[in-house]
């Protein structure tokens, strides 16, 4: 980086947890994405998302881990207080690693409430099944708001065998419904069937966010890289990829790497005295 990250963004309204209540009562979809480092905050702040998830993801797609389970508190609040000084309007949200959402409801405070303090986003999202509810209930008891993430656990990858489509219904509801009732205020439902995330959505009384869960949620979310084209993998099926910035930023480095090679840059514009 040759030059500074610019001016500090301009303040906004911040969108709260309420906002995203009374969007889903007013049937107007949430959008959320990841964002990892101040550029992916700005775009997705400037974009005008309702929610910014600084998500466990970042060890996949930032650092190239196959799964999301190296993730380490230091390294989310790390993300986390970047994403958070350059977000000014959208919630920025950011997930517990694991395995601190299993290791009790103290222990959770702690690791949430330093997220909290040391990032300065305004949520924190946990995966979990009706077994972490007590967890929930005391982060929100502490005031910490919760956005619980229920269906595809990434961090229970090996324990469901894989990123699978996850079908059992009765399981997804009473996981779903066990978030919401313990004080959280949105869900997340991952890679799961339309009628489940469907008959979920209508049963909570909080916004789902879907991510490979169909139309029917209160919101979708999806991975900046993702969505942008900078995912080296196969991205799933339930992935729409709006700009291959990958290709674009490749091209460009070859074109600079052969201006190298002529001696055709630095030219006399980029030379200085
Ligand atoms: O970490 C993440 O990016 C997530 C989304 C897939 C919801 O949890």
């Amino acid at each position: 980086m040759t030059t500074p990250p610019g001016p500090q963004p301009a303040p906004a309204r911040r969108v709260t947890v309420l906002d995203l209540a009374a969007a889903r009562r007013a049937g107007r979809p949430i959008s959320m994405v990841t964002a990892y480092d101040w550029p992916t905050g700005r775009l997705a702040d400037a974009a005008g998302v309702d929610c910014v998830l600084v998500g466990d993801s970042v060890a996949m797609v930032v650092a190239g881990r196959s799964s999301t389970i190296p993730a380490t508190l230091e390294q989310m609040i790390y993300h986390g207080e970047i994403v958070s000084r350059a977000v000014a309007r959208a919630l920025v949200v950011v997930d517990l690693p694991f395995p601190l959402q299993h290791l009790g409801v103290r222990t959770a405070i702690e690791a949430c409430s330093r997220i909290l303090k040391e990032t300065g986003c305004q949520a924190v999202k946990l995966e979990g099944t009706a077994g972490q509810a007590d967890v929930i209930a005391g982060l929100v008891a502490a005031g910490i708001p919760v956005m619980g993430h229920v269906g595809l656990r990434p961090q229970a990858v090996h324990q469901l065998g894989g990123y699978r489509l996850q079908r059992d219904v009765d399981v997804l509801m009473a996981d779903a419904r066990a978030a919401a009732a313990a004080g959280a205020f949105a869900v997340v439902l991952e890679c799961v069937p339309r009628s489940a995330a469907a008959a979920i959505t209508a049963a909570l009384d909080v916004p789902t966010i879907g991510i490979g869960a169909g139309p029917d949620c209160d919101g979708q979310v999806l991975v900046m890289h993702d969505l942008a084209g900078l995912s080296f993998d196969r991205v799933p099926r339930f992935v729409r990829s709006y700009v291959d910035a990958g290709a674009a930023i490749g091209a460009a480095l070859e074109r600079w790497r052969q201006d190298v090679e002529r001696r055709d840059f630095p030219g006399a514009a980029e030379t200085l005295g």
